[in-house]
């Protein structure tokens, strides 16, 4: 059994979805969330999925806390759904090519520091983007950089607002993201 550890700040929707793909699994158990919001929509998903809940802080996660916490439960892997802080250096040594992420874009349009969420789906609007999508990717020191293991597109319409768009890839990601931690932590096996 492989265990991950969901790293959130927000809502929680693919949270919740990995969750729930999961659950009848005997070979992936999701063993813990970690948000570093208190005011975060997950942390009640998280209460009523009765998924163990951690909240931490910025000198947690920096001082090496967060990366014992994760040991101490046998994490194996990490997955940042909707997580909006840079992962430090130590962290992303103790998981060396076992943290994924998911960006609501096509990367490396619309990724780096400030892109996230909202303001994503506002700049792909505003260039006029004929199309966007999301990027599942390993994670390293810098946001939005580590290797591609996924993408997946769909058509920006000229009447859609960043609310059509970030619908549409919501959609993409619900459907997605749960396959692609599957497929890319058993090949790793
Ligand atoms: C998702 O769309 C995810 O791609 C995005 O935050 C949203 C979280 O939604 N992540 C980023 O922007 C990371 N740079 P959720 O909380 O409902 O899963």
């Amino acid at each position: 059994m492989k265990n991950i550890a969901i790293f959130a700040s927000g809502s929680g929707s693919n949270a919740e979805r990995i969750f729930e793909y999961f659950v009848d699994s005997e070979q992936i158990n999701v063993k813990l969330v970690l948000c570093n919001n208190p005011e975060a929509g997950v942390i009640q998903r998280a209460e009523r999925l009765q998924i163990p809940l951690i909240i931490f802080d910025r000198l947690a996660f920096k001082s090496g806390e967060v990366v014992k916490i994760l040991q101490h439960n046998q994490i194996d892997w990490v997955i940042l759904a909707g997580f909006l802080w840079l992962v430090p250096k130590n962290v992303v040594e103790a998981f060396p090519n076992r943290i994924i992420n998911i960006h609501p874009a096509l990367l490396p349009k619309f990724g780096g520091k400030g892109m996230y969420g909202h303001f994503v789906h506002e700049a792909v609007v505003e260039n006029n983007e004929t199309e966007s999508g999301i990027t599942i990717h390993f994670v390293n020191e810098h946001y939005d950089e580590g290797g591609v293991i996924f993408q997946a597109s769909f058509p920006v319409l000229y009447t859609d607002i960043p609310a059509d768009v970030a619908r549409k890839g919501q959609v993409l990601e619900h459907k997605h993201f749960p396959e692609v931690i599957e497929r890319t932590i058993l090949a790793s096996v």
